[in-house]
């Protein structure tokens, strides 16, 4: 059975679209995995089979991210928004400052759980311009000797997309939740990264984070073990039961990314994707408001309004009846949101511009 037919256009911006290779292969997996004659979400997570599942999981995340030798790879639990509080928790120190860069919601929600642990600077506000871009490097006022700078690579909200890195004195971290392998990273860049998975990489719940190991080494021993970093990396992700289905699905997830060509080859493809639904919405100016300013506009999430509460309505009402769904813009923001990650066909990208089109020349 192919399940192309009976599947709808996902625009949701997470859990999102998954590819349906992927899907196939769970569906085999979920009953029989490696012919062991047991499920995956059934086989003890210390047992020789998720060996193998966990040890192919790292090295094809390694290959995909070309992520050097002096980086750990460790898949944990609790969302992106565990790492709001495990970051600082774990590498700011008492007395030291970490400066924030608030490009929106979610690096807003990163900064205030920093707060409740250590000092934090904001390097950057971009609540007055709305979060309508990404900041040059010129615009942050970094505090000095800062243990760490935090930003956010993608703002899955607003759509608006770093196109270049920050720098700083101290270590470098990024929430890559909703752009993580889309594109290549430049590794020099950073120090640590984390993604929630629910977007380009698998299940919600699950985390992927890529961390220096001489930063992990700094992590405080006081902390409790399942929040420390370096605890968890000790055991190879397994300290505790560790979240198997999660893995399994981003390891197939990570295969996937390989047999298409990598994330240059995604980056050709996101690139494509975006550009025929950002030319239908500036040929459509008279219709369509894009939010993100140009140059910081994203390959992941197309934020945008017809500037009228009831044309969106009708627009969203449209969209269901032609099999598109989960275009709604966030609460926060309101409007329109197509979420194009990695899985999201290309062809569905054409559809959808043609639908702009129409949608604007009628009404
Ligand atoms: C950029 C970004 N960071 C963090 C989060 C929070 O992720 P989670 O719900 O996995 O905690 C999200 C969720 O959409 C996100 O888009």
């Amino acid at each position: 059975m192919t399940t192309t037919t009976d599947r709808i256009l996902n625009f949701s911006a997470g859990p999102a679209t998954l590819p349906e290779p992927v899907l196939e292969q769970a569906r085999t997996d979920i009953w029989n995995v490696r012919e062991s004659g047991i499920g995956i979400c059934e086989h003890s997570h210390r047992g020789p089979v998720f060996d193998e599942v966990l040890a192919e999981a790292v090295a094809d995340c390694r290959a995909v991210g070309q992520i050097p030798e002096e980086f750990d790879i460790l898949f944990l639990q609790g969302g992106a928004t565990m790492q709001f509080a495990m970051v600082p928790m774990n590498f700011l120190p008492e007395g030291a400052t970490a400066n924030y860069v608030n490009t929106g919601v979610w690096t807003s929600k990163a900064q205030k759980e920093a707060m409740k642990l250590g000092n934090v600077h904001v390097a950057y506000e971009g609540e007055a311009d709305k979060f309508d871009h990404c900041p040059k490097q010129d615009e942050l006022e970094c505090a000095p000797d800062a243990a760490y700078l935090h930003y956010c690579s993608n703002n899955t909200i607003y759509g608006t997309q770093f196109n270049h890195t920050l720098s700083d004195s101290g270590r470098i971290v990024c929430d890559m939740s909703s752009d993580i392998f889309s594109k290549p990273i430049d590794w020099n860049a950073f120090d640590m990264i984390y993604a929630g998975a629910q977007k380009n990489l698998g299940p919600s719940g699950t985390v992927l984070v890529i961390a220096r190991k001489d930063m992990l080494e700094t992590c405080p021993t006081h902390l409790p073990s399942m929040l420390n970093y370096n605890a968890i990396a000790k055991k190879g992700s397994r300290l505790n039961t560790p979240p198997a289905f999660g893995i399994y699905l981003m390891g197939q997830v990570f295969k996937w990314i390989l047999s298409e060509g990598g994330v240059t080859a995604m980056h050709e493809r996101n690139t494509r994707k975006a550009s025929c639904i950002y030319e239908a919405l500036e040929a459509n100016s008279h219709c369509y408001t894009i939010f993100a300013k140009e140059g910081s506009r994203s390959l992941m999430n197309i934020s945008f309004t017809t500037n009228e509460d009831v044309k969106n309505e009708m627009f969203l009402k449209e969209a269901a009846s032609q099999g598109m769904s989960g275009l709604k813009g966030h609460r926060d923001l309101g409007g329109i949101r197509a979420s194009i990650y990695n899985a999201f066909p290309e062809e569905g990208c054409k559809r959808f511009a043609e639908f702009l089109n129409t949608f604007a020349q009628s009404h």
